[in-house]
């Protein structure tokens, strides 16, 4: 069984000191959570402070991106081996805004997954159209050539651990959440792209939605058999949205 995973991506926000009270006060609401593997991305200065803070409590740490080099001459990078040595057991790589703001493209998504599983660092990896994509019919055809491309090169025991995020672009901060239905038609697409290429591996493989996630939808959400959890901005900020949403509520809970 694939379990859950609710994951807080914080983008640009929050100071250390704002990081560290936020878990203090995720945790006593969280504590007797033990069916979803919880995660939240702090921005890389808050990663090693929340991590201290997380110490033997079910809340795992992210990081929001990565380089792919180990080391070397690369001013304001960061690399896998120095997330790890931090304690940050996963990496968000591909977000619609680093693709956006910073020239993200496949190939440098897949150099960034295939570094970070090298060094034992697990991706969240995200994909997703945008508005225009979507109304011109084309939506399908975007996210299968992200996948084929992100992943490109990667084995069947490569792919093991790895997250997928789906995150329709034009759902992302926008309060407009694909429904529930719009977001499973996709979710079971990506999970046949994963069986065409890594076969059995792909029933295990977690695939998170995002984009305007809340406390108000997580529950249909949850509901849709391909839809094993949800990458969550805006409402990850503060902890009790935040919590609800971990504490979703389909027939099995
Ligand atoms: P949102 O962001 O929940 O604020 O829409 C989701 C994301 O970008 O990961």
């Amino acid at each position: 069984m694939r379990k859950p995973v609710i994951a807080g991506n914080w983008k640009m926000y929050k100071t250390v000191f704002d990081a560290v009270r936020f878990i203090s006060e995720l945790k006593d609401l969280v504590s007797n959570v033990k069916d979803v593997q919880i995660i939240v991305a702090p921005p890389f200065l808050a990663i090693y402070p929340v991590v201290q803070e997380v110490k033997d409590l079910n809340i795992l740490v992210s990081a929001q991106d990565v380089f792919w080099e180990e080391e070397g001459a690369y001013t304001g990078e960061i690399s896998p081996k120095m997330l790890l040595d931090a304690g940050c057991n996963y990496v968000i790589i591909g977000h619609s805004e680093r693709r956006q703001y910073f020239q993200e493209t496949d190939e440098t998504v897949n150099k960034k997954i295939t570094a970070s599983l090298h060094h034992g660092l697990i991706p969240i990896f995200c994909v997703g159209e945008s508005i225009q994509q979507r109304e011109s019919g084309k939506t399908l055809d975007i996210i299968e050539s992200q996948i084929k491309r992100g992943l490109s090169g990667l084995s069947a025991s490569d792919m093991k651990d790895v997250i997928i995020a789906y995150e329709p672009i034009w759902a992302i901060g926008t309060g407009k959440t694909a429904t529930s239905k719009q977001a499973e038609e996709i979710h079971a697409f990506i999970r046949g792209i994963l069986k065409g290429i890594f076969k059995d591996i792909a029933d295990n493989t977690r695939i998170l939605y995002g984009g305007s996630v809340k406390p108000d939808n997580i529950d249909e959400l949850m509901v849709e058999p391909n839809i094993d959890g949800a990458l969550v901005g805006g409402a990850s900020l503060k902890a009790e949205d935040f919590a609800r949403i971990i504490k979703f509520k389909t027939k099995l809970r």
